[in-house]
């Protein structure tokens, strides 16, 4: 069911499915995307209470401004305070990662556990921020729907995209959909988005990592500096995988974030 609730005077919007009770499982989408992106996980999490977040500027959640990851950390704060959630396990895809990070150094009371899938606590080097830059500037010139067409492909493992040609257009198709000032304020937002291990060092809370061995975006080897500084730590390195294991690797995803989510219940 979809709710729409109030963040800052913006408009955000949530859908909540599955078991009326119990400890929610809350899920962020990564860039260019919306709460759609978890469809597939849908019939398979009906006796766990489902939380998909739209971000800020994605699906049917208003844009606003940019400002590192706050927006989406409170935004996210507001679907939670609207729904009476006290605490939740928290998984993010990617940028949704970054999100969940920033939400997890001001609100650490309200996780039972942070999930991150293919994402990581790392700040941009001065490559990627140059990327994002010419990204925006893309943007800004009127060209939304090949920046969009370019960006997905890259996501997956060459072969992924040969063979699956459907998925990769509605993906496409999704990312065209959604406004470019979202779009804008994500990159902005990334580029400006602060360093999280120290959050995650000082985490009170179990952290699962999803990882892709073929991720060119969060190459494995660079987020398992970070994984090794936890306390309760559950990571998966899924072989042969690219960056969006929710579609490459349904399955094995599934029972990773049911398992976590079984564990943090539990604990
Ligand atoms: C995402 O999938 O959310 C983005 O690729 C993240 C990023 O560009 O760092």
């Amino acid at each position: 069911m979809k709710h729409v609730i109030d963040s800052g005077g913006r408009r955000v919007a949530c859908h909540v499915d599955g078991a009326a009770a119990g400890l929610p499982l809350v899920l962020l989408h990564g860039f260019c995307e919306d709460a759609s992106v978890w469809d597939g996980f849908l019939p398979f999490l009906q006796d766990i209470r489902l939380i998909r977040v739209d971000l800020p500027g994605f699906g049917a959640s208003e844009p606003a401004p940019a400002n590192g990851m706050t927006n989406y950390a409170e935004a996210l704060r507001a679907v939670l305070d609207a729904l009476a959630v006290d605490t939740c396990v928290l998984v993010g895809h990617s940028m949704g990662g970054y999100a969940a990070l920033e939400f997890a150094e001001k609100n650490p009371q309200r996780l039972a556990g942070l999930g991150l899938f293919h994402s990581h606590p790392f700040e941009d080097g001065p490559e990627r921020k140059e990327a994002r830059r010419r990204g925006i500037e893309m943007l800004q010139s009127g060209k939304k729907d090949l920046y969009v067409a370019q960006l997905f492909p890259g996501l997956f493992p060459e072969a992924y995209v040969r063979d699956n040609p459907a998925l990769l257009e509605a993906l496409i198709e999704n990312g065209k959909r959604q406004p470019v000032e979202g779009i804008i304020a994500a990159l902005e937002n990334m580029i400006a988005r602060k360093d999280h291990r120290d959050t995650l060092r000082h985490a009170g809370f179990p952290v699962l990592w999803i990882l892709g061995e073929l991720d060119a975006i969060v190459p494995a080897s660079q987020a398992l500096q970070a994984a090794v500084s936890l306390d309760v730590a559950d990571v998966h390195i899924l072989p042969g995988i690219g960056h969006m294991g929710m579609f490459e690797a349904p399955e094995k995803c599934l029972g990773i974030v049911r398992s976590f989510w079984d564990f943090c219940n539990r604990t």
